[in-house]
């Protein structure tokens, strides 16, 4: 399918001039049906996707299922003690096979009572394995490529993703002193908006609306006039969002962590759907793909230092991205609505410190969506 033209000509513009006045893509980017076959095919199946967190997964046989591009699939941990990502569709006749969450010895489908183990090799075909020619070696899950980054869990759904750790060169040495891997999961949430995927993750990332969206909430601690970009990698670019100097931090702190790090949230967007907000105590992040055209999901969650769990700072940091997630939200709904209009057009971006983030991550769709050919 062919991309909007005026996609792919603001497309082939921002790839043959990356020095070029920042503006923002037209409407089309956001709001055609043509984008999104493009868009699973070349960035997300061939990409890599977060689905959560490996704590979330502590003991061998624990799992969860999800979804993902539509796609069911069991994040498990097998008796090698690693974690595992497996299709969660049975090779018989392909039933779901596990729903919610739990703990597991094998992995049985209600259906017909195929079993499997926690990295996806058929354990038993009850009457099924009389039946003449039947071969257990070909009834395996499909168990999918996985990285572990500070404690995420990503996985590419084709098996034809690069290395995810070329995505992050450079990344790793803004996240490390924080040591996320020490964190734990809060509640994994699951919603769905009505929204374009890039509208969510360009906002999560972009510094500009703090003051005026999150006038109450995030303006006092992290002000757009504080947001200092940081060089964007291969697939990856991000920004620090300094915290004022009236806002007295985070007590709870790794101490590898530098009088930098301490006062700032470091914002990371790791392409196409991963954005953290890591700051000393806790990180806020979502895990966003397209659902439709003008849909998505998104898998957020807070995550934060042991020691804050029992005071109830954890909750507290919950309870407040969940509040200036829905100031975003609301915010969100009427550029959607906006983007419809018969006069939007492109806009003039602000300075990198800003918005220069998105302009980063239109470099990456470019390359994606129209690669060489430009
Ligand atoms: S569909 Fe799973 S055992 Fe038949
Ligand atoms: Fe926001």
């Amino acid at each position: 399918m062919a991309l909007p033209h005026d996609t792919l000509t603001a497309l082939r513009e921002v790839k043959a001039n990356p020095n070029s006045t920042p503006m923002s893509m037209p409407p089309s980017f956001y709001n055609h049906d043509d984008m999104l076959p493009d868009e699973l095919t070349s960035v997300f199946l061939n990409g890599w996707i977060c689905v959560g967190r490996s704590e979330e997964v502590p003991t061998i046989g624990d799992y969860y299922t999800l979804e993902v591009l539509d796609e069911p699939i069991i994040v498990t941990r097998n008796k090698e003690d690693e974690v595992v990502v497996l299709s969660n569709v049975c090779r018989h006749r392909g039933s779901l096979l596990l729903s919610g969450k739990g703990n597991s010895k094998r992995i049985t489908c209600p259906y017909h009572r195929w079993s499997y183990d926690h990295n996806g090799k058929l354990l038993s075909a009850p009457i099924v394995d009389k039946t003449v020619g039947f071969d257990k070696k070909r009834c395996s899950l499909p168990k999918f490529n996985t990285h572990l980054w500070f404690g995420w869990v990503f996985v590419n759904l084709s098996g034809t993703a690069g290395q995810f750790e070329d995505s992050v060169v450079g990344a790793d040495a803004y996240v490390k002193n924080y040591h996320p891997e020490q964190y734990l999961s809060i509640n994994p949430t699951t919603e769905y908006w009505p929204l374009n995927w890039k509208c969510l993750a360009e906002n999560f990332m972009e510094g500009y609306h703090l003051t005026p969206v999150h006038m109450k909430t995030l303006h006092p601690m992290t002000p757009t006039r504080l947001c200092e970009k940081i060089p964007a990698g291969m697939g990856h670019t991000g920004y620090k969002a300094h915290y004022n100097d009236k806002y007295e931090g985070r007590k709870e702190s790794h101490p590898d962590m530098t009088e930098e790090e301490l006062r700032q949230s470091m914002m990371l967007w790791v392409y196409p759907g991963f954005v953290l907000a890591l700051s000393p105590n806790s990180a806020v992040y979502m895990s966003i793909t397209p659902t439709g055209p003008t849909a998505l999901q998104t898998r957020w969650d807070v995550i934060a230092r042991p020691e804050t769990f029992e005071s109830g700072e954890a909750q507290a940091r919950y309870d407040f991205a969940a509040s200036f997630n829905q100031e975003d939200r609301e915010r969100l709904l009427d550029v959607q609505k906006g983007l419809t209009s018969r006069f939007a057009d492109r806009g003039f971006l602000a300075p990198p410190d800003l918005e220069g983030t998105v302009w980063d991550f239109y470099q990456f769709m470019s390359d994606k969506l129209i690669g060489d050919s430009a």
